[in-house]
């Protein structure tokens, strides 16, 4: 193997040993009366403090919601009974880790907790250098659908690149006729999303966005926005939070660097029949004959 993907490949391994450790210490601290915005705050401050960053805001995305959903700005939401999805990022030097796990508050999902995790190690167990994404997708439906859930169709895991969370390959939940093929150090992330009988198996935008990345640098006139610019350019590319932004004017200036497409933002993603959702997620390098967890619990 060249050096140089070595040394990139331990950037990748460095960024996912960050994510486990903090992952662990958020889920201790996820529990009934405490507020949304202190954990996800724990978790982004402890990234920045073992020397990674966050590759996109704390996700914290509860009951129907699946994704997308991070504290406002001075958020006072507590967690109450609830089935929390808990998605974090990290990156060194551009190389990311990405995993998530769900946290059953209310005591009585946890075999809906269980099915994604299941489906995800299920997953992980066929991966090697020559799986098809088409094998990946096999697995994680009917290992969802065995246990009496329902995967999401429309979320899937992906690619992981430099300064890219969400690059190519799709790797879908469900079995796609078509697909391709993995190789040896391809860096992805795996994960499964189960619902139950209410739910469609599909989620829809729901709600305002908190979180957003930059598409395209543009010239801009508003002097709020051009400010706002020169700040957001130092995410480069990957999804950062509204409430890491300086306050001033920021929905006028915000607004005006969507409307003239230079912003795009992520609304929450809820599922479409108000069904509870569970998620599992791990990054992984994919090697010759097997791979390697970069987000795997520390023991
Ligand atoms: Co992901």
């Amino acid at each position: 193997m060249g050096e140089e993907i070595e040394l990139i490949l331990d950037e990748y391994k460095v960024a996912g040993r960050i994510l486990a450790e903090v992952r662990e210490e958020a889920v201790e601290r996820i529990k009934e009366g405490v507020s949304l915005l202190e954990v996800a705050e724990f978790v982004e401050n402890s990234i920045r403090e073992k020397g990674a960053e966050p590759a996109f805001p704390c996700n914290i995305s509860r009951n129907e919601e699946a994704a997308h959903a991070t504290p406002s700005i001075d958020d006072e939401t507590v967690f109450g009974a609830d089935i929390v999805k808990l998605d974090i990022g990290t990156h060194i030097n551009g190389y990311i880790g990405d995993s998530a796990v769900t946290v059953d508050l209310s005591g009585n999902n946890e075999e809906l907790v269980k099915a994604s995790e299941v489906a995800l190690n299920e997953a992980i167990k066929i991966i090697r250098d020559g799986v098809t994404t088409i094998e990946i997708g096999e697995v994680i439906e009917n290992t969802i659908k065995e246990r009496g859930y329902k995967p999401i169709v429309n979320l899937t895991g992906h690619g992981l690149m430099r300064y890219n969370s969400h690059a190519p390959p799709v790797i879908p939940n469900v079995k796609y006729e078509h697909g391709i093929i993995l190789r040896e150090n391809n860096v992805i992330a795996i994960e499964p999303f189960a619902t139950d009988a209410q739910g469609a198996g599909k989620v829809v935008e729901h709600g305002n966005a908190e979180i957003y990345s930059l598409i395209k640098s543009k010239p801009v006139r508003m002097i709020e926005a051009k400010k706002l610019l020169k700040e957001i350019k130092k995410y480069q590319g990957l999804p950062f939070a509204r409430r890491w932004l300086p306050r001033e004017r920021l929905d006028i200036a915000l607004r005006t660097l969507k409307n003239g497409g230079i912003l795009r933002d992520y609304p929450v993603l809820r599922e479409e029949g108000k069904g509870l959702v569970s998620q599992a997620e791990h990054t992984i390098i994919v090697t010759a004959d097997g791979c390697e967890v970069t987000t795997k619990r520390i023991v």
